[in-house]
């Protein structure tokens, strides 16, 4: 009897046991955790490979350097010779962009990326080509995908879910063309409105950006970026790219360690953390030092103390211009020295195969060791057996199938609507009534590319004849939900002066004006400017249209902030739409309608004035004496039809000790009569520290639906890394000492003993 139990409890326990391995082998190997194995398989191939098959690998050029030309392209954009050069002379290892900077149909992409594949497979080592795209906010440059809110419009949800499904949703459409790297998300801080790139950012604050971009990532790339319905993530521009002093797009930024680590670095040590395995570097320069030739930041910070396994990519002929821009190199040769000793592990060179030549030369020279040169291989090709291409390289039918699908196109719409921000509300305007008379006018009115901004269709995603037929502009949007009685005038593109006149006659005639401004798509340096304030060609109609003291609606659709205080505050309502997407005209048109009731926030200040740039988490000197934070509209900034209510600040403990977590709860009631959403903000302030701290910082946020008079609580956690700042010997502490919570208008203190 003993014996028999004895025999039955050691099965069942090896049985458990067996189960257990089992189990957690499948899923290491689902989740494409098994690390160890993938070392052996790269060690292996090393060792087989010659150095010009290493050098190869480390070389990325761009679509044009294996393109027929345009006029030649008879539905095959590939050159086959040229591929076969690249691929088989010169190795290289990694090809990127779309063919003639357009938007492509995913049959031809299909094509293209499996011409790449077949001619990598006649390589000796067949190794795979690491295919790279931009797909910033969808699928870029494949017609008919599902193009997202961009960065700035995405924050402005503070919906964690709806960046996971922006990432979800790109990553099978990306890999349905056959591409498993994506150069996204940009981790950059915008704290620059001036930038051209502000837009591509999740706005000023490190919190709301760090928490969208790791939210994003576990979208697109899930436990395994080798399934088929994912992608590889790529963090970027590190570091310190979006701080340009004169705002100017690849110019200098003058930012100390300390601030780099305090406001710079935390979003890419966030999305290293959540498994992003390349990095993109910052194509301009900081402190002085060109972020291609900064040993410290991508060796010693990035690779060194963040434990960055993955692979650094460089951006856009970033290397050749330590030569021929920077003169931090005398020739191009010492270009490429410096910055592969620096830590770039793959170059984007783009348009040739010189970093290739210059590279080999300096391993045989002896000025580059071999063991940058295998570390630099080794990290690229984790990635690639990592990425799943190694057993299949191809485009994946099953995700083809999954292209633009109607749930996609829902979860975008939502996506819009919620990154809509009603920054005024005067009067009874809104919600429209579908019976009233409007005059849409303004450049912006019937535009689908001011609506989605650069990185679409086309690089500076300006080209309106490249975009979707069936996508609704604003105009259409109204003209749908009021059966047509709607005035347009036209005459409001960006090349042509507004009709004004014409707008003042038509204005007689109708009840409410919707005037709609903004900017045009634009991307990186083209899209630098000299002035934050909005054309005077636009405020002319602007001062025209208020003069006719019908009620005016002002929409801004635009990549930045731009200055429009004068007519901000003569016009009863205000619409920060920012560049909502391909479904942004629908969604603007359903929140006038009240079909949809705004729940978007400001992820940036508003500046009133164009050197008003004091940012929401200001310091105590930037409040001082005549210094003040005076923006047009705050950070967190935005209206609802509805009114929301937060009351009973509570915290869990009035003391803690060093690494301890605090908890917040608050409860939020719906006192309007109508349903929505409501975003809670919870912010902390250090109250004395031995490094001046801001008055306020976001650490918490929570967006919950609420019936009209239903409450919730909302719990947060104040974790020791929110009580952490950069200290003066530039290492991240937390000091004991007093800090305030404030969430709305209520402030409760706790401290750190
Ligand atoms: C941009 C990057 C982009 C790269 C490849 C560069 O000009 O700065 O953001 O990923 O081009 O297209």
């Amino acid at each position: 009897m003993m014996f028999t139990q004895k025999l039955k409890i050691t099965v069942i326990t090896l049985f458990l046991i067996y189960i257990v391995i089992t189990v957690f082998s499948v899923t290491e190997i689902l989740a494409g955790q098994n690390d160890e194995e993938i070392n052996r398989k790269v060690e292996t191939l090393l060792k087989e490979m010659t150095l010009e098959e290493k050098v190869g690998q480390m070389t990325q050029v761009t679509f044009q350097v294996i393109s027929v030309p345009e006029n030649e392209n008879k539905g095959f954009p590939v050159d086959m010779n040229k591929l076969e050069t690249a691929i088989m002379t010169y190795h290289v290892g990694s090809i990127l962009n779309t063919p003639y900077d357009k938007t492509q149909s995913l049959d031809t992409w299909i094509k293209v990326t499996t011409s790449v594949q077949d001619t990598a497979k006649k390589t000796r080592l067949k190794i795979p080509v690491l295919y790279g795209i931009d797909a910033i906010h969808g699928a870029t440059y494949t017609k008919g995908s599902t193009l997202f809110p961009q960065a700035i419009s995405m924050a402005a949800t503070f919906n964690r879910d709806l960046s996971r499904k922006e990432g979800e949703i790109t990553a099978r459409e990306v890999r349905a063309c056959g591409i498993p790297w994506n150069f996204y998300p940009v981790m950059d801080i915008g704290r620059q409105p001036l930038w051209s790139r502000f837009w591509e950012t999740c706005g000023e604050d490190v919190y709301l950006a760090s928490e969208m971009g790791k939210a994003y990532i576990e979208g697109q790339q899930g436990d395994n970026y080798g399934s088929p319905d994912k992608c590889a993530t790529c963090l970027k521009h590190y570091v310190g790219y979006s701080f340009p002093v004169n705002g100017k797009d690849r110019s200098p930024a003058w930012i100390s360690e300390r601030m780099i680590r305090e406001y710079f670095l935390p979003t890419f040590e966030e999305g290293v953390k959540a498994g992003s395995p390349t990095v993109m570097i910052n194509s301009a320069e900081v402190d002085g030092i060109p972020g291609h030739a900064n040993y410290h930041y991508l060796t010693e910070i990035l690779k060194g103390e963040l434990k960055f396994e993955g692979f650094t990519v460089s951006d856009w002929e970033d290397i050749k211009r330590l030569y021929t821009r920077d003169k931090v190199a005398s020739s191009p040769k010492e270009a490429v020295k410096i910055a592969v000793m620096a830590g770039v592990d793959m170059s984007m060179v783009p348009f040739d195969f010189t970093f290739y030549s210059l590279l080999l030369e300096l391993v045989k020279d002896g000025e580059v060791p071999m063991e940058r040169i295998d570390d630099a291989v080794s990290r690229i090709l984790r990635v690639k057996f990592k990425t799943g291409i190694f057993e299949d390289p191809y485009h994946q039918e099953s995700m083809a199938k999954k292209f633009a699908t109607e749930e996609s196109e829902k979860i975008n719409l939502q996506s819009a609507r919620e990154s809509i921000v009603l920054a005024k509300n005067e009067g009874t305007i809104l919600p429209l009534n579908k019976k009233s008379k409007i005059l849409v006018t303004g450049p912006t009115a019937n535009l689908l590319h001011v609506l989605n901004g650069g990185w679409t269709v086309t690089w500076q995603g300006d080209d309106e004849s490249l975009y979707p037929e069936n996508k609704l502009t604003v105009v259409k949007a109204i003209e749908k939900k009021c059966e047509d009685k709607v005035t347009f005038v036209e005459g409001s593109t960006f090349d042509k002066e507004v009709n004004i006149e014409k707008a003042v006659e038509e204005a007689k005639n109708n009840d409410i004006i919707l005037l709609c401004l903004g900017e045009k798509a634009y991307c990186e340096s083209p899209g630098s400017i000299e002035n934050l304030t909005l054309d005077e060609g636009q405020l002319n109609l602007a001062r025209a249209m208020i003069k006719t003291k019908k009620p005016v609606i002002l929409l801004l659709l635009e990549g930045r902030p731009r200055i429009v205080t004068e007519i901000a505050e003569e016009v009863s309502v205000v619409i920060v739409g920012m560049r909502p997407g391909m479904e942004g005209g629908r969604a603007i048109a359903d929140i006038l309608f009240g079909d949809y009731n705004p729940d978007g926030k400001l992820p940036f200040t508003y500046p009133r004035n164009t050197n008003g740039i004091t940012l929401y988490d200001y310091k105590p000197i930037e409040n001082f004496e005549t210094n003040k934070y005076n923006p047009l509209y705050p950070f967190g900034h935005g209206l609802s039809y509805s009114t929301f209510e937060t009351s009973g600040l509570t915290l869990d403990k009035k003391a803690v000790k060093k690494g301890e977590t605090v908890k917040a709860t608050v409860t939020v009631k719906n006192t309007g009569h109508i349903a929505g959403k409501e975003t809670v903000l919870l912010y902390l302030n250090d109250v004395a520290a031995q490094v001046s701290r801001p008055n306020r910082q976001l650490k918490g946020f929570e967006k919950i639906y609420l019936n009209p008079g239903e409450s919730k609580s909302v719990i947060f956690e104040i974790t020791p890394q929110s009580m952490s700042f950069i200290g003066i010997e530039n290492k991240r502490i937390i000091e004991p000492g007093e800090f305030k919570v404030f969430v709305g208008t209520m402030e409760e203190n706790f401290v750190v003993e």
